[in-house]
């Protein structure tokens, strides 16, 4: 069963349809030990390469390189999972916030502990970042006039980036040491604003004072503390954004039902009167997360709609 599991992982890098990066970090959960991971590679290469595939035994050469390169990604992601995973356990239905385990997360890598597909790696991280941030601005998002918050900013690598293109950038996270990390990188970048919040609600907001809300990887933690605080973060996002302002979520779970995740945003958006411009859209190369754009609106949509997500 397992070695099924790693071996579909890397022939969807093989394919092509997973990034390496990503595929390496889904090897490295799956697999018992590093070795398993080395040989699942390693055999899966052999195959393709006696099936004369030429183009997938180049890019599995290339995810072998990487891990070279990458030499501490296994060590790092299976300590930062190891401690997320007692969190998840822990935190369950409870209030319990994820500070503290974010907090450990983050001593272990900057990089791993905001993104594990980063594999500790500040050039891969980047890479990621540019990219989502440069559909943020193919998607209009951005704007000297506009401002932005972010929930869950972790180390402040979009609030960084953002606040340069942007009036104001304003990041929240539980983990005060995610915080520190992110008040080092802004320092001197005087739009900027970190704030420890509670993870309960936005209430430190007022209406109508955002035109972006952005949440990058922290959904999944709200979705698994409650159902209803993630909730409750879609209706407050609705309440501090303009009329026309945009919520982007970049994964909603990790459940790994991507059809069960577009039919909550479908409920959800109903219910807060969100217009779906995009309803679950893989957008990266250089990362699988799914994008959900939602739009502010204070007319009533048609229902079609919002279950397809198109006009
Ligand atoms: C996987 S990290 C992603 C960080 C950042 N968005 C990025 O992509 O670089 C998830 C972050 O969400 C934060 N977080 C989790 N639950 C939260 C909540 N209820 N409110 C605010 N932040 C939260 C964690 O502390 C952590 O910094």
């Amino acid at each position: 069963m397992r070695s099924a599991r790693l071996r579909e992982i890397v022939l969807d890098c093989a394919r092509g349809d997973l990034p390496l990066n990503v595929g390496l970090m889904q090897i490295f959960i799956a697999a018992a030990d590093a070795a398993e991971a080395e040989r699942t590679l390693t055999a899966v290469l052999g195959s393709v390469e006696r099936g004369g595939a030429q183009g997938a035994a180049a890019r599995l050469r290339a995810m072998i390189e990487l891990w070279r390169r990458t030499p501490q990604a296994y060590g790092m992601v299976t300590s930062v999972l190891q401690i997320e995973h007692r969190g998840w356990e822990g935190v369950g239905e409870s209030q319990a916030d994820w500070g503290s385990v974010f907090d450990r997360v983050v001593e272990i890598s900057p990089e791993a502990g905001v993104a594990l597909y980063s594999l500790g790696s500040p050039a891969l991280l980047e890479a990621a970042t540019a990219e989502i941030v440069e559909r943020m601005r193919e998607w209009n998002l951005l704007g000297e006039d506009r401002t932005v918050l972010e929930i869950g900013c972790g180390t402040g690598r979009f609030v960084e980036k953002l606040a340069r293109e942007m009036r104001l950038g304003v990041g929240i996270d539980v983990a005060q040491k995610m915080l520190d990390v992110a008040r080092a990188r802004c320092a001197g970048i005087d739009n900027i604003g970190l704030v420890r919040s509670s993870g309960r609600d936005l209430a430190a907001f007022g209406d109508a004072s955002f035109d972006v809300v952005l949440a990058v990887d922290s959904f999944p933690y709200l979705v698994r503390s409650s159902a209803e605080r993630a909730a409750r973060h879609i209706r407050e996002a609705r309440r501090v954004l303009r009329p026309g302002g945009s919520l982007l979520i970049l994964n909603f779970s990790y459940r790994g039902d991507v059809d069960a995740d577009r039919a909550e945003i479908a409920r959800l958006a109903t219910e807060t009167q969100f217009e779906i411009c995009r309803n679950g859209t893989r957008e990266f190369a250089v990362w699988d997360g799914l994008a959900f754009l939602l739009r502010r609106t204070d007319r009533k949509l048609p229902e079609h709609a919002q279950r397809t997500g198109r006009p």
